[in-house]
């Protein structure tokens, strides 16, 4: 029995580190080359069961060697993996990510098997589903896939935590149903249809966007930390500054602390707070599940304010 569901995406990253981005047309020397376990889903996942949840993933990998590690490394990391099929007929999906000397990345990804993500795959899950308390998605996999889930969510008692990461305009009445958005920047623009440059910006964002749905709607800043607003208020929550080596996964690190937080029964703003450290101290690892800090370490943070990472 797991308490989280994660239905969601699965890569490998292809990393590569460079001094700068190249610009189209140009050729850069790179440094570093790395292979990482990724996809939002789950780094999700890997995010809150290294925190301390209990999780399962539903989601697609190929019929190939990626596909294999992909989820012998989830379940080293304690991920229920049983209900992640192999798509015989597509590859497991892969990122290409390239990390400047800032710590900004820039990803393309081959969705592969992760695509195909379907209604048929949510359906073999109902047991899962039925025993667990939070259903936590992205939109790496087919956009239908994730609306159905919200339902059968509402129809189990689960709550959906949604992470539209990468955002694209939904159909009206598509969050009904979401208990917690979580946004960046970029997202909360896409949906609400505004720019969100500063705290200010993003609270308005949040106010559009909780009439769309969700009872919670939380905006990460990036370094800036994050806004949330929910039922009883809304509040800023600042960021510790640290050096950032690489800020991949820094955001699904966030939602997995969150969904943890939650689990341990700490109030909205705690947990908020605490998902704010958790994907702080992922900034400061390369990768993306390669990045995620144990949870001695975002205590630390969270209760101390200290850095601690070993
Ligand atoms: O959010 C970071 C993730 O986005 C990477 O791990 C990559 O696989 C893409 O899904």
């Amino acid at each position: 029995m797991a308490d989280v569901v994660v239905l969601g995406s699965m890569n490998m990253d292809l990393v590569v580190r460079t001094r700068q981005h190249p610009r189209p047309g140009e050729t850069v020397h790179g440094t570093d080359f790395v292979t990482v376990p990724g996809g939002k889903g789950a780094n999700q996942a890997a995010a809150a069961a290294r925190l301390g949840a209990s999780v399962a993933i539903v989601g697609r990998v190929g019929h190939d060697d990626l596909g294999q590690a992909i989820v012998d490394n989830l379940r080293s990391q304690g991920v229920d993996a049983s209900r992640v099929r192999r798509d015989a007929q597509r590859p497991s999906g892969i990122a290409m990510i390239v990390v400047n000397d800032a710590g900004e990345n820039t990803i393309v990804v081959a969705s592969g098997a992760n695509g195909a993500v379907s209604v048929t795959d949510l359906e073999s899950a109902r047991g899962l589903l039925s025993e667990a308390h939070y259903l936590v998605m992205q939109f790496e996999i087919p956009l239908d896939t994730v609306r159905s889930a919200i339902d059968m969510a509402a129809e189990l008692g689960l709550r959906v935590v949604l992470n539209p990461a990468p955002a694209y305009a939904v159909p009206a009445g598509f969050m009904n149903g979401v208990f917690a958005l979580v946004v960046n920047e970029t997202e909360a623009e896409t949906l609400a249809g505004q720019p969100v440059t500063d705290i200010a910006s993003a609270a308005r964002a949040a106010h559009v966007l909780q009439r769309q749905g969700p009872q919670v709607v939380i905006v990460t800043l990036g370094a800036a930390g994050a806004y949330f607003l929910g039922p009883d208020g809304e509040q800023y929550v600042p960021a510790r500054r640290v050096q950032v080596v690489d800020t991949t996964a820094a955001g699904d690190t966030f939602v997995g602390g969150f969904v943890a937080a939650l689990l341990m029964d700490l109030p909205l703003g705690d947990a908020v707070r605490y998902a704010t450290c958790a994907g702080t101290l992922a900034t400061m690892r390369l990768g993306a599940q390669t990045s995620i800090p144990r949870a001695d370490e975002v205590q630390t943070l969270f209760e101390r304010g200290e850095i601690a990472l070993t």
